[in-house]
């Protein structure tokens, strides 16, 4: 049955407090989606493996060079929607579901890539599994990082029998893809305002993180008079309201401040200091390190009313990408009137696109609300998504 795989997946990782789910890599929900997707792909007489970086590879046929390889994610952010990642992995299986339905035969190799941590939500570097692939990040660095329980990466890795050592630029699996293409969910208001079901993406806003730490003076609240303080949870808010206006003074910015965490974190205790998570993203990456320029500058100065000092580190970076010209006219004739939408949204897809062809579809979400439990797809839309994909694997393959 088409897009049968969500419905599957449906209780997985279901985050009661939080509402929607919250899959993270290597946990309990991800492990389970990720024997779920082995089971799915070999009843579809595909062969899975692991590459060295803790993705999961689908071949259709025997694996080989110049291959088209399709695919996303299953992990989730904290509380997420139930599209975002799935819809391109479910989408996946379903077009070559379909093409072999009809006897298709492929002349070229054919995999779809279920890449791990695309969210960042255990490790805090968005995209974790592409850019170990592609050497877009550091290895050793990448070992090093650390879970909110103080784990790292290298013994999460080896807890799952993915040998830490091996973790890194992988120039044998990123030889194999001749092109890759994920299918998502749209998750701003694009196709909802062109009341199309479907997209061919343009481009993605240059994007990074940033922790922001302000420290200050841990005190008594109430031995400590308002006049004595030096409380960098002031200076955080300050901050935070800061971080909005400069955002707005930069034509088609975003930056948010969604994750912050106060030491040592009690009611009765004026905190020592505040960590602040900043997501920044402009069209441009000159833009983008403009704003941060001016959103640091203001903390700051938030900070120093408040007597305390600030740092900000930055801890991920992805500049701007623009999707490969060439893939994209083929996707529209073959398509036909599709639109080009840019997006705000980070995805594997663009990682790869610095290393190899690479192109997305979207599929409308009617609320246009993402990174959320009201993260939504009609069911018609999907079929038009698969439907695009099946095309273009027609063309491709
Ligand atoms: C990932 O979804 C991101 O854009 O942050
Ligand atoms: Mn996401
Ligand atoms: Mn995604
Ligand atoms: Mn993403």
């Amino acid at each position: 049955m088409l897009l049968g795989g969500l419905a599957e997946i449906a209780d997985v990782g279901r985050d009661s407090r939080r509402g929607g789910y919250s899959r993270h890599l290597w946990q309990g929900a991800d492990l389970e989606l990720r024997s779920w997707f082995v089971e799915r792909a070999e009843r579809l007489g595909l062969e899975v493996e692991t590459d060295r970086n803790g993705n999961l590879w689908a071949w259709w046929g025997s694996p080989g060079a110049d291959a088209v390889v399709i695919g996303s994610h299953l992990d989730s952010v904290p509380g997420g929607g139930a599209y975002d990642g799935p819809l391109g992995v479910v989408s996946s299986l379903d077009a070559i579901a379909r093409l072999q339905a009809s006897g298709f035969v492929p002349t070229r190799p054919c995999a779809v890539l279920v890449f791990a941590e695309e969210e960042g939500s255990r490790f805090g570097i968005a995209c974790l599994g592409s850019r170990l692939l592609a050497g877009a990040i550091d290895a050793d660095r990448a070992r090093a990082l650390t879970d909110r329980d103080g784990v790292t990466l290298a013994d999460a890795a080896r807890q799952v029998g993915v040998d830490p050592a091996h973790l890194g630029v992988d120039r044998v699996t990123l030889a194999r893809i001749g092109l890759f293409i994920e299918l998502h969910v749209e998750q701003g208001r694009g196709l909802i305002d062109l009341g199309q079901p479907v997209a061919v993406a343009s481009s993605i806003l240059a994007h990074g993180r940033w922790r922001l730490t302000v420290t200050g003076q841990g005190n008594h609240a109430g031995a400590t008079t308002m006049d004595e303080r030096r409380d960098p949870m002031v200076a955080t808010a300050q901050a935070i309201v800061a971080v909005q206006a400069a955002a707005r003074q930069h034509t088609g910015a975003r930056a948010t401040i969604g994750r912050i965490e106060a030491i040592p974190g009690g009611t009765n205790v004026i905190a020592s200091r505040v960590h602040a998570w900043l997501d920044a993203r402009a069209e441009t990456d000159a833009e983008t390190r403009v704003l941060v320029a001016d959103i640091q500058a203001r903390a700051q100065q938030a900070a120093e009313q408040n007597g305390c000092f600030i740092t900000l580190t930055e801890e991920s970076w992805a500049g701007a990408v623009q999707f490969n010209p060439g893939l994209r006219a083929r996707f529209a004739a073959v398509l036909g009137q599709v639109p080009q939408l840019p997006t705000g949204a980070g995805h594997d897809a663009g990682v790869l696109a610095a290393q190899v062809p690479s192109a997305m579809l979207f599929v409308r979400n009617p609320t246009g609300i993402s990174h959320a439990p009201e993260e939504f797809a009609e069911v018609a839309d999907c079929v038009a998504g698969i439907d695009a994909l099946e095309l273009v694997l027609r063309d491709l393959l």
